[in-house]
């Protein structure tokens, strides 16, 4: 069995080559470039994992991995137009490099590209592999639609936020890994288990990036630190915030959400630190982190065999960047 360090190293080494032709090049550069830059790959190594603690690492695997990875980064270049973002991975985002026009198209071509992936495994796997992705690229649409709407809404409660983070980020994650025990050949129930666990140590991965966002350090975290803050994204911080504030500090808060001021950043975050949202950050992040041991617990199979996927939760949740 391979650790979960040795995982990633095996599978950035094998994914890092090109993935695209070299013409037209205005097309394809941008695709290139993007996944060129770096990102963890947490999702293809979680696929692999999956199948891993169930069986030896099967061939399609990989693949699956790879047709993971590239929808990803698919989303990960709509996103940066979306959310107007010039900076990822420490670098320009296709967005700022090449333009809104290069970055839908060229995300376009890695979505087709991730389907291409899948396309080669086989038959039998097929059925209920794609049967999952396409039910999760689906649900990914629909957080990254309510995510969009949140910013133009007054009210958002912690439920819905969970609801939104739960699709465009978590069921990636979960999916990821039940991709990778269907090959592994894991029971219905363990397939389950392996879900939740997915699932919420997804939740708890975008209420750590939802934090970073805010209190990240900038040349770690590799994104434009407040990002969330300009956008009057919906976060679990600000919410909580909006709950917390009163007098003052409460119309103080309210007008920064509909005044674009140079320093509304440095303000907003100067009221986070006030009430005190960001220690409240951890224990949110906690107790998803405690769900998701829960069903990793719940798991059928040889206690050893867990061992690598607690270190590769613990890898997730500590990250900085
Ligand atoms: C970024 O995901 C999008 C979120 C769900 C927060 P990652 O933080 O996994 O991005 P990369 O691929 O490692 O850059
Ligand atoms: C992105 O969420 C989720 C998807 C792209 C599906 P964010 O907008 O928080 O991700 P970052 O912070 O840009 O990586
Ligand atoms: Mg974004
Ligand atoms: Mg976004
Ligand atoms: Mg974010």
């Amino acid at each position: 069995m391979y650790s979960f360090e040795e995982l990633l190293k095996l599978y950035t080494a094998k994914f890092n080559t090109p993935h695209f032709p070299e013409e037209p090049q205005n097309l394809y550069e941008p695709a290139e470039y993007f996944l060129g830059i770096g990102g963890k790959r947490m999702r293809p190594v979680a696929c692999l994992m999956g199948n891993e603690l169930f069986d030896e690492i099967n061939e399609d695997c990989w693949k699956i991995a790879n047709a993971i990875e590239l929808f990803h980064n698919f989303t990960l270049m709509h996103d940066d137009i979306m959310d107007d973002a010039s900076l990822r991975r420490g670098k320009q985002t296709v967005f700022a490099r090449n333009g809104a026009n290069a970055a839908i198209l060229s995300g376009d071509v890695m979505l087709i590209r991730a389907y291409e992936y899948l396309s080669e495994i086989n038959p039998e796997l097929l059925q209920p592999v794609l049967a999952l992705f396409n039910k999760t690229a689906r649900e990914v649409c629909e957080g990254q639609q309510y995510d969009m709407d949140f910013e133009k809404a007054e009210n958002v409660s912690l439920d819905a936020y969970i609801e939104m983070i739960q699709l465009k980020t978590s069921v990636l994650l979960a999916a990821s890994l039940e991709m990778g025990a269907i090959v592994g050949g894991a029971t219905k129930n363990n397939r389950e288990h392996i879900y939740e666990f997915g699932k919420n140590l997804g939740i708890a991965f975008q209420i750590q990036d939802d934090y970073l966002d805010c209190f990240g350090n900038p040349e770690k975290f590799g994104k434009e630190v407040g990002g969330d803050i300009r956008r009057n994204k919906k976060t679990f911080l600000l919410i909580k915030a909006l709950e917390k504030v009163s007098g003052a500090q409460k119309a103080e808060l309210a007008r920064l959400l509909v005044n674009d001021e140079n320093d509304k950043v440095e303000k907003v975050l100067a009221i986070y630190k006030e009430v005190g949202v960001d220690n409240w950050a951890k224990d949110l992040l906690q107790q998803y982190a405690g769900k998701a041991m829960q069903h990793l617990d719940n798991i059928v199979v040889v206690k050893a065999r867990k061992k690598h996927m607690k270190e590769f939760a613990e890898y997730l949740l500590q990250r900085e960047y």
